[in-house]
């Protein structure tokens, strides 16, 4: 049976699968390292558009639906007729007709849920302005493989801003079960309604989540320590007010004496060092930023198999 136009926009859309979509990125891992790896995506093509720069998300892509026997197109907007006016949903409606699958990086969640309301193949958020669900399907497989596919009874801290990371992560942490506090300062705090949801998956879970104002507090007996840049792609206006705002929330090794013994530090790259998290701290033992890096690569072979391995363009689904 064709799977026709399955999106995943939020991470919540692949909450049901996420504990086998961690399971899958480890094992892919290991496929590649034994030179093993199966090619689901033979004769598959991914459209990638991305209106914003990227180093990761854009080679991670690319390169997991090469591994996996497919090929993708990299589509810069600037170079294309959506940079003159084309509509979202006209392109949308293309591609569609001859991809088996677009990622989308934008600037507006609204664009992104335009792209996937036209398109006939799955859509996938590659960062937009409100999630990064990819990122975080890597960080919880960084996680999983750290500790031995058990979240229940980790603690997970994260200091610094309420973005498009801390809500997929907030989220994503409920929907497996671990322990999620926040250190977010008054003002760049996430939409009550994801807390919200967040809360409901953890309660299903028997998980908590929790938002503070101390990176101190937040910090306090952590597994895990995470952090992303104070100013985010398209917040650069907000760059002076953002930096005196978020002044002590920084990822250092005063910080990650008050974790549990073995915590380690987590970023989603790229990093502002000296910033939201230092040197000593990134180039030091105590973290796990080069595999979260790494492990983009895995987590997305998972993605894209379990979205696009069984799709075709051209296709139509019901609206
Ligand atoms: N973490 C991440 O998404 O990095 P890029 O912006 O380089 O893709
Ligand atoms: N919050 C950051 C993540 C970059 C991968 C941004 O949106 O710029």
């Amino acid at each position: 049976m064709e799977v026709q136009g399955r999106d995943l926009l939020s991470i919540l859309d692949v909450a049901e699968e996420l504990p086998a979509l961690l399971r899958r990125a480890s094992e892919l891992r290991a496929l590649r390292a034994q030179g093993k790896l199966p090619r689901p995506l033979e004769g598959r093509a991914l459209a990638m558009i991305f209106e914003k720069p990227s180093t990761r998300t854009r080679s991670s892509f690319e390169l997991a639906m090469v591994e996996l026997g497919g090929h993708a197109v990299y589509l810069s907007p600037k170079e294309m007729q959506l940079g003159r006016g084309e509509t979202i949903a006209d392109t949308a409606r293309v591609l569609s007709r001859y991809y088996h699958g677009i990622c989308y990086r934008a600037f507006r969640w609204q664009d992104e849920e335009e792209l996937a309301r036209w398109a006939s193949v799955p859509v996938i958020n590659a960062l937009d302005d409100r999630e990064h669900p990819c990122q975080i399907v890597a960080d919880l497989q960084t996680l999983w493989d750290r500790w031995g596919g058990k979240f229940e009874g980790r603690r997970l801290a994260y200091i610094g801003d309420g973005n498009n990371v801390l809500r997929s992560l907030l989220l994503g942490s409920a929907v497996v079960g671990l322990d999620v506090v926040a250190a977010i300062p008054e003002g760049y705090r996430p939409d009550p309604l994801v807390v919200e949801q967040a809360r409901e998956w953890a309660e299903r879970k028997g998980s908590t989540v929790e938002i503070v104002d101390s990176p101190k507090a937040a910090a306090k007996d952590a597994d895990a320590v995470y952090t992303d840049v104070w100013v985010s792609m398209g917040d650069e206006a907000q760059a002076a007010a953002r930096k005196e705002a978020f002044r002590g929330y920084q990822i250092n090794s005063i910080l990650m004496g008050h974790a549990k013994e073995g915590a380690f530090a987590m970023h989603d790259l790229p990093a502002h060092r000296g910033e939201e998290i230092t040197d000593e701290v990134m180039d030091g033992p105590d973290q796990a930023i080069w595999d979260q890096a790494e492990n983009r690569l895995h987590a997305q072979k998972a993605i894209l198999e379990l979205l696009m391995g069984r799709t075709r363009p051209g296709t139509r689904r019901p609206r």
